[in-house]
């Protein structure tokens, strides 16, 4: 695990000087395919050692992004600051990266070794030089004694696992993959997560991983960009992205979300029919149409019927807990409630009961009302 990384959240609440340094600056990168706006005005910073997911629905420029920075894309505007050089019109080969892609770009007619070598020969380094460091990566990605077979020959998680070796062989600063785990099977993919963010952990080289997979994003990364519509909707630590998603669209796309129909009141608290709830502080005006969101996990179920309370509609068994979908008295909204399988026979848990309902205000949230489409 890395240990030396610090969100620049934190890094702007601590002291200056300790800030850590930029691996790679983006500064208002917008990349235009005709009248379509891809990108808008990506600004973000990533720094050394860290490992960044770019996360966010298909199509809302993940791999734009990605091959911008490698210069396979060429950007309308912006710049591409990396180590302090400005790197905003290099070509692809001046840069200093390593590539790996969803579908295995292996070369079909090389060797895994000529495969993993090809870039350190494009160096010109020695035949010795070069046999240690396939060895070495071959190692890396648990592959030694694969060296003579093809491409063909191998399984898609070994594939992959040739393509990292390959990436990494000229040891760039910078890696840089696209969704390289998507196209496995989800045994092979949760292998695979483990041992990329172990090798990274190791190397401690700068990474910047594509997926439209959360959970990946979330097991993954020390920071997780999310993206919808070609702009960075936010950028936070894993918890910080589940646990307080600035819009309704983070707060949507991650996880499993509440949203109820409100009006906002002062004090901390919104209507929900004729109900005054405890929220989180907001910025709404009084009688201002909000949504209120809640995780199913932070509703707190009871027997004792509270002022608030709700009809069982469903109950869905998803082994460590039970997904309860209430209808709300008063105003028939639905509500899913998360109950730990311990306590849902304490619960007694049926169809048609009705059972009192608790919103924790430190996990319920308002947006605008009707925002969280993406
Ligand atoms: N060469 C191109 N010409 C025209 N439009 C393009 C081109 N490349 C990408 N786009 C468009 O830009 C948008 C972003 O594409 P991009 O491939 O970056 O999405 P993505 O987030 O990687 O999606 P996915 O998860 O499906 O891979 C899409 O609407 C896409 O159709
Ligand atoms: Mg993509």
């Amino acid at each position: 695990m890395q240990t030396t990384l610090t969100s620049p959240l934190t890094a702007h609440s601590a002291a200056k000087p300790h800030l850590p340094s930029a691996h790679l600056s983006i500064d208002g990168v917008t990349k235009r395919f005709g009248s379509f706006t891809a990108l808008d005005s990506i600004a973000l910073q990533i720094q050394e050692g860290e490992f960044v997911c770019f996360l966010g629905p298909s199509g809302c420029g993940k791999t734009t992004l990605l091959r911008t920075i490698a210069g396979l894309t060429q950007q309308t505007s912006g710049s591409l600051i990396q180590r302090g050089k400005n790197i905003s019109t290099l070509p692809p080969q001046a840069r200093d990266f390593g590539i790996v892609f969803q579908s295995y770009a292996l070369f079909p007619n090389l060797t895994v070794f000529d495969n993993v070598a090809y870039g350190l020969r494009n160096r010109r380094s020695d035949r010795a030089t070069i046999h240690a460091r396939v060895a070495e990566l071959l190692a890396l990605v648990d592959l030694s004694g694969s060296e003579h077979k093809y491409p063909a020959a191998l399984s898609g998680g070994q594939q992959q696992r040739v393509a990292l070796a390959r990436a990494l062989a000229t040891e760039p600063g910078l890696l840089l993959l696209d969704e390289p785990l998507s196209a496995l099977d989800a045994r092979v993919r949760g292998h695979l997560r483990h041992q990329i963010k172990a090798l990274q952990a190791r190397l401690g080289v700068t990474t910047i991983m594509v997926t439209h997979d959360q959970e990946e994003a979330l097991t993954m990364a020390d920071r997780i960009v999310v993206m919808n519509h070609g702009v960075i909707e936010q950028v936070g630590t894993p918890a910080e992205i589940y646990h307080q998603p600035a819009s309704a669209f983070v707060a949507s796309f991650i996880g499993t979300m509440n949203f109820l129909e409100v009006t906002a009141q002062a004090n901390n608290h919104a209507l929900l029919g004729t109900i005054s709830c405890p929220c989180l502080p907001h910025a709404y005006a009084k009688d201002q149409a909000a949504q209120l969101a809640i995780r199913p996990e932070a509703v707190a179920l009871s027997v004792s019927i509270s002022e608030l309370s709700g009809d069982v509609m469903g109950i869905e068994f998803l082994g460590a807990f039970q997904r309860v979908s209430l209808r709300l008295n008063g105003t028939e909204q639905r509500l899913l409630a998360d109950v730990p399988s311990r306590d849902s026979a304490t619960l007694g848990l049926r169809l048609g009961q009705t059972l009192g309902i608790h919103l924790p205000a430190d996990a319920a949230r308002l947006y605008p009302a009707g925002s969280n489409q993406s």
